[in-house]
């Protein structure tokens, strides 16, 4: 069953007179607590795409059309993500999905101690008296192994450390143990040495509190630790997906390859591929045939030409090459 099920998701910027196309017809599905990642470089298309989960995006300037966007919440109840209204979305938030960022600054209240904003999840949500949602506050600091708890959430953010941040904006985000959990770059921002273990937690924290995970990142070595199954973007669209096994072991893509190639360690299983040149275009910018066209080594007239379709080659690996998919072969 899933909890997370979109189709054909679009979403456009309105940029003075004109529109960027930030993603462009993606599939994604995340089912009962399965744990997905999207992989792809910066400016791929990935935030967006968790945001529009969240529905935070606002019209003016994002333009969101998807023939499916539905979440199931804990009692079974389908949710069309695009109808919603703003209040309907804040009482699915933090109870049913809740996101987790790059930056746990920006989204911590620097005049407010870690203790009070905590309290606030359990006040508003769970309608506790202050004192009641203390208890709960620090009992959900020792889960996500911040020490000295009670000294701790009596605080104020600039005296915690990035890491430490990062641990309060996961107890904030899985207290209520909602059904979803996306996570954006949730480790990108810190120190490598704690990296691992911020990732150890999240893994936990979904483990038990049985929530499905949508991971984006940047970083295959981070969908080789966290994720079942993976959808690999490029610029707006997906270009391969599979189980991380499959993706990391046999990847078809040149895209996939050429990421495979930046994980450390990697080089002796794989294929050694060349490095990829260039950068992602802009999205006013992309190449007229596939987009990946001017930076792949395989690419051909016919790639060039025409945008390849998403091959579907059954048990749901999918990929958009015509180098590496014969059956797309214009013969
Ligand atoms: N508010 C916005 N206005 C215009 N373009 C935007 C806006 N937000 C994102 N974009 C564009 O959408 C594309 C995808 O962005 P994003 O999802 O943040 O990429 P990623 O998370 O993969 O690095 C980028 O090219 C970015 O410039
Ligand atoms: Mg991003």
């Amino acid at each position: 069953m899933n909890v997370l099920e979109i189709k054909n998701l679009k979403i456009l910027f309105r940029v003075g007179d004109d529109f960027v196309r930030a993603v462009e017809g993606v599939d994604i599905h995340v089912g009962e607590g399965e744990r997905v990642a999207i992989v792809g470089e910066s400016g791929c298309g990935k935030s967006v795409t968790g945001l529009a989960c969240m529905k935070l995006h606002t019209t003016p300037p994002a333009y969101i059309t998807a023939d499916k966007f539905e979440f199931v919440s804990h009692d079974g109840t389908p949710h069309d993500i695009l109808a919603k209204t703003e209040n309907e979305m804040l009482a699915l938030r933090a109870e049913e999905m809740a996101m987790i960022f790059q930056d746990p600054s920006t989204f911590l209240n620097p005049v407010m101690t870690i203790g009070e904003q905590l309290d606030e999840v359990f006040i508003y949500h769970m309608h506790m008296k202050p004192k009641e949602a203390r208890r709960h506050s620090i009992e959900m600091m020792k889960k996500v192994g911040i020490p000295d708890p009670e000294m701790r959430a009596g605080q104020y953010p600039h005296e915690l450390s990035g890491g430490l941040k990062q641990r309060i904006l996961i107890a904030m985000a899985t207290s209520l143990s909602p059904r979803l959990l996306i996570a954006d770059e949730p480790t990108t921002a810190l120190d490598v040495t704690i990296q691992a273990q911020i990732l150890q937690l999240i893994t936990e924290r979904c483990e038990k509190e049985k929530m499905s995970l949508l991971m984006i990142t940047h970083d295959l070595g981070v969908v080789r630790e966290m994720a079942d199954r993976v959808y690999v973007m490029y610029c707006g669209k997906i270009v391969e997906e599979g189980t991380v096994d499959e993706i990391l072991t046999s990847p078809r893509h040149p895209y996939t390859k050429a990421l495979i190639d930046t994980i450390p360690g990697m080089e002796e299983k794989v294929d050694r591929f060349v490095q990829i040149p260039h950068n992602v275009p802009h999205p006013m910018n992309k190449p007229a045939g596939c987009y990946f066209s001017n930076r792949c080594a395989y690419c051909t007239d016919l790639c060039r030409a025409k945008q390849p379709p998403l091959f579907d080659r059954g048990n749901g690996r999918k990929i958009r090459c015509y180098y590496e998919v014969e059956e797309l072969w214009e013969k």
